[in-house]
């Protein structure tokens, strides 16, 4: 949410910032700006819109220094309009924030001197680090003093023109990184910016403050203390986060999931053996075996990825009680948790403040927590005891998809190695295992079969209004999730139910304004599936079915999926119902990358 990028050395800082801007701008993208100081003044460009209108102003304003700071916005104080956008002023320096300043309303009150021009919190933030910033004072203390005082949450890039060798750097909740160039130094919320300009870089710690100049960086603490750095490798490639002759990133990370879910299970799933093994738990054998209880959490995709996943642990581990909960409800329930529970928090980004907060809540309780997480090194990623990075590689589409689909493996891997702890002999786990090991190939096949069919049945229900999506057991989550994916992107107000509790009031809803998608398995629950579709039937519905079974089935529309799989299927038709919002989302004429109002990486409350 928000990215900032900042870079100092000795060629023109523009060039990094606009490119920076572009690759971040999945973070919020309601308004950007860009700063560039040198000891004479600054140039000072921000655009309501997106990194391109910005560019623009920069092709008409050209700036040559060499030390600059940039920003782009998801409005959380203020609306998206240029006087918000960032990088704010105050006397000599200009600052760039990421997430939110709570005590903005008593700071602001107390500075009298400043007058403020815009309604952001970050406005507040860089007038309290202007008051303390005389003559005689280095710009890192006078952010340092402005910090103590400060409650909530920041990344933040400072600049001044009294001095503009160095960038002030700081962090408490929202990620920043500095790159460490042959001769610069740059500064990214993301990692994905410094691809391309260094792969060496600091992963800033909360409380930490930097001095970046062009020739080295130095750390210290809020008690002005100084830390030593540690350099780590960034090992993304360009090619991850270009989007390759696709249209949309949304469309490459939906076809590239064969690739990345075997980048998921590489090394860890033996077929011959029918073996599990997830580096990185940090358990042994016996802490596996003792395990009683596992507590799932996450936000939004990554919370129905956990949902899925526990149905597969209660089929996988005899005996073992499994809870899901939203991270952004559970951190503020008075909740309790069985002796040896064992945590799973899932995120894609690794920096969801919700399930950051969630996390730092039971490890205070003493649970031992795993993190399934996609970023590397990301915040949650570090701060978890131990846990399996999923390798589904950058998901730049804002809306995430094989995310979801490799945590539903990752959890259901790690299912048959606690299972296989507790005794659980290779005929209990192997039907699992051979299907993990055929999952690429499958959803590789459901691509290629039905992208064109899909895109068809896309088009044709893509004028509706209201959309519901249902199904049973394994399909629930699979309901919830496809639900999710069509109304964040295409604006279709969709909602994912239990088939069996649609009679219980959802039903209500049926009308010509509404489709329904019925997600169906051809197991043992077919019949009991078959009901409730026939129930919407009968009040005018009109229904897709998507489905792996050939028996007849009364919908206007079936989109029979062969697939060999059973208990991994979910997880196939999952990939249809990826695809139809996508197409819904063409075909109505929308940002299907940068849907309105969201952003990718969730850092504020
Ligand atoms: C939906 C989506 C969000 C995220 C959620 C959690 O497509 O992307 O619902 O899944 O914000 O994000 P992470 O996984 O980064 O914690």
């Amino acid at each position: 949410m928000c990215g900032i990028v900042g870079c100092i050395g000795n060629k023109e800082a523009m060039s990094y910032l606009i490119s920076g801007l572009h690759r971040l701008e999945y973070r919020g993208y309601d308004s950007a700006g860009v700063v560039t100081v040198n000891d004479k003044g600054a140039t000072l460009l921000r655009a309501k819109g997106k990194v391109a209108e910005l560019e623009y102003l920069t092709s008409k304003n050209i700036s040559k220094d060499i030390v600059g700071i940039g920003h782009t916005r998801w409005a959380t104080h203020g609306e998206p309009s240029e006087l918000n956008a960032h990088p704010h002023k105050a006397g000599d320096i200009y600052l760039v924030h990421n997430g939110i300043i709570e005590n903005y309303k008593e700071l602001r009150s107390e500075l009298k001197k400043h007058k403020f021009s815009s309604q952001t919190d970050t406005e507040v933030l860089a007038a309290l680090i202007d008051s303390f910033y005389s003559d005689d004072t280095e710009l890192v203390d006078a952010v340092t003093q402005a910090l103590q005082l400060t409650v909530g949450t920041y990344g933040i890039a400072v600049v001044s023109v009294r001095n503009p060798e160095e960038i002030v750097v700081a962090r408490a909740g929202s990620p920043l990184i500095i790159g460490i160039g042959s001769d610069e130094t740059y500064i990214a919320s993301d990692a994905s910016a410094l691809i391309g300009y260094t792969t060496q870089a600091i992963y800033l710690n909360d409380g930490e403050i930097a001095i970046c100049r062009r020739d080295g960086v130095k750390l210290r603490n809020l008690a002005a203390q100084p830390i030593s750095a540690r350099v780590e490798t960034i090992e993304i490639d360009m090619q991850a986060i270009q989007k390759q002759g696709y249209d949309h990133f949304l469309l490459k990370e939906i076809c590239e999931q064969p690739q990345t879910l075997r980048s998921t299970l590489s090394g860890r799933v033996n077929v011959e053996d029918c073996l599990v093994k997830l580096g990185g738990l940090n358990l042994t054998t016996e802490e596996l075996k003792n395990i009683e209880h596992v507590t799932i959490i996450g936000c939004g995709t990554a919370y129905y990825a956990g949902l899925l996943g526990s149905y597969y642990l209660e089929q996988l581990v005899d005996g073992l009680t499994v809870d899901v909960a939203m991270a952004s409800e559970l951190r503020y329930r008075s909740f309790h948790l069985p002796k040896n529970t064992v945590a799973l928090v899932i995120s894609q980004s690794g920096e969801t403040a919700d399930t950051l907060a969630c996390l730092r809540e039971l490890k205070q309780r003493g649970v031992k927590t795993l993190g399934i997480i996609n970023a590397v090194g990301s915040t949650i990623a570090r701060e978890v005891d131990g846990g399996v990075y999923v390798h589904a590689g950058p998901e730049i589409s804002v809306a995430s998809t094989k995310a979801f689909t490799s945590q539903a493996v990752t959890i259901t891997m790690f299912g048959v190695q606690v299972a296989q702890a507790k005794g659980a002999r290779a005929k209990d786990v192997s039907k699992f295992i051979e299907e993990l090991d055929r999952l690429p190939s499958e959803i590789e096949s459901v691509i290629t079969k039905y992208k064109e069919r899909v895109a068809a049945i896309a088009k044709r229900y893509a004028h509706y209004e209201h959309a519901i999506f249902f199904g049973r057991d394994t399909l629930y989550p699979v309901a919830l999730e496809g639900a999710l994916k069509l109304k964040e992107i295409s604006y279709i107000q969709a909602e994912g139910f239990a088939a069996g509790e649609l009679k219980h009031g959802p039903i209500a809803l049926v009308d010509n304004a509404f489709f329904e998608v019925a997600l169906i398995l051809d197991n043992w629950l077919f019949d009991k599936s078959l009901s409730a579709l026939a129930e919407v039937n009968a009040r005018g519905g009109h229904i897709i079915a998507i489905t792996n079974s050939k028996k007849e089935i009364d919908a206007e529309e079936v989109l029979f999926i062969d697939t060999e799989l059973d208990l991994l299927a979910p997880i196939v038709l999952n990939i249809a119902q990826q695809l139809f919002a996508y197409y819904v989302t063409l075909a109505k004429g929308y940002d299907v990358d940068q849907p309105r109002n969201l952003a990718k990486s969730v850092t504020v409350e």
